[in-house]
């Protein structure tokens, strides 16, 4: 991470009582493929990034008094947990996460924090399941003997994006950002849980992300009306086989959705297509990385895009400009990264092509939208720790 403990320490000691509390690391992360899969029980095949949220913590003897800096924003905020909601987008984060591990059994009192990062904002690498992870993993070790599981800080993540910010997304994020491991990425299959490191090292190719740096405003209620559509169906699945269990679209195969086709909004039946479509993706990705078949394995992000893009319809246009420079560059794969509207593409660039690739896509970029696209190698690194 680009920032480091010392930069942390020296804002919290000046900006509280001159002492020094622990501090907690929790990182962003990226996904290969596997998007908005999550909340419909199927795979994800995420990876935790080198880039993270930092906080320092201690306890301030208040009964539930939160002293919070945001260094990044040089926004101190005092608020009471027995309050309500803090007005600032970014204390929502510690309070709500405080409430919510409260429910796990964890006696959350007083204490002072603050906190920077170096995850891009709105790149859609999740720099808020970063600020949630490391939060929650301070609680757990300030107030709660670390006896909250793993598994639990990523549901009290989720919860807190669900209950405090208004985004009902799934688990992929909050999971890679607590289980991440350095030089590994992750198969999740989001219904069961189960889970497997893949050592991610391709040989020749480099995984780089492109920044469009496009913030879609209505990004999180657009995000929430995808995930309703999908329950529709799973809703007209349920009531076209009433001796089947649907929960999710995971349960459903394709000639489920074909027959429920008319059911159905061809908008919501399109968006169910796609999550059908990129389940099968996942599976047929990892077959590929394990024969260390980088061309299968792009193709298949292309794939994710177009389905993304047409079907899903979570693109724009400065998104899918990208993605075409990186078809005519010969890049292996490229795609969308993360719930779309905007932020990065996700490039598996043979290393020979980099260079031309990237300052290609700078040069076009800046023509036609006036801006260089931020350009970041991938790094894939630990999930949450202590790290002091
Ligand atoms: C966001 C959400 C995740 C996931 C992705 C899309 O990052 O937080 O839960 O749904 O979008 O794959």
């Amino acid at each position: 991470m680009r920032m480091d403990i010392e930069f942390v320490r020296s804002r919290f000691i000046k900006h509280f009582d001159g002492k020094t509390g622990s501090v907690y690391a929790s990182p962003g992360r990226i996904n290969l493929i596997g998007e908005h899969t999550d909340y419909n029980g199927g795979y994800v095949f995420p990876g935790a990034v080198d880039k993270g949220i930092i906080a320092e913590m201690r306890i301030n003897g208040t009964p539930d008094t939160i002293r919070a800096y945001s260094i990044d924003l040089k926004d101190r905020l005092d608020f009471r947990l027995s309050d309500q909601k803090p007005q600032a987008s970014w204390a929502r984060y510690i309070y709500g996460i405080c409430k919510e591990m409260w429910k796990l059994g964890v006696p959350v009192k007083g204490f002072n924090i603050a906190f920077a990062g170096d995850v891009p904002q709105g790149a859609g690498m999740s720099s808020s399941a970063a600020m949630e992870s490391c939060f929650a993993f301070g609680l757990n070790d300030l107030f709660g003997d670390n006896k909250v599981t793993p598994w639990n800080m990523v549901l009290a993540g989720q919860a807190t994006e669900h209950n405090y910010v208004g985004v009902n997304c799934g688990i992929m994020d909050q999971f890679a950002s607590v289980f991440g491991k350095r030089g590994y990425v992750m198969r999740l299959d989001c219904r069961s849980r189960e889970f497997e490191y893949f050592p991610f090292d391709p040989k020749g190719y480099k995984l780089v992300l492109l920044d469009s740096a496009v913030k879609h405003e209505l990004a999180s209620s657009a995000y929430n009306d995808r995930r309703k559509s999908c329950e529709n169906v799973v809703a007209a699945l349920a009531a076209k086989f009433p001796g089947r269990k649907f929960e999710t679209l995971r349960d459903a195969n394709w000639d489920d959705l074909a027959a429920v086709k008319e059911d159905v909004s061809e908008e919501d039946y399109k968006r169910a297509h796609f999550v059908l479509g990129e389940t099968d993706r996942v599976l047929a990705f990892s077959d590929a990385l394990t024969k260390g078949d980088y061309e299968e394995a792009g193709r298949l992000m292309y794939a994710t895009h177009e389905g993304l893009s047409k079907e899903y319809e979570v693109s724009c246009e400065e998104l899918d400009f990208l993605n075409e420079i990186a078809k005519a560059n010969g890049v292996t794969g490229s795609r969308i990264m993360g719930g779309g509207f905007g932020g990065c593409t996700i490039n598996l660039v043979k290393e020979d092509l980099y260079a031309q690739f990237i300052d290609d896509a700078k040069k076009k970029y800046a023509e036609k939208y006036g801006r260089v696209p931020k350009v970041y190698d991938v790094v894939i690194g630990d999930g949450s720790r202590k790290l002091a």
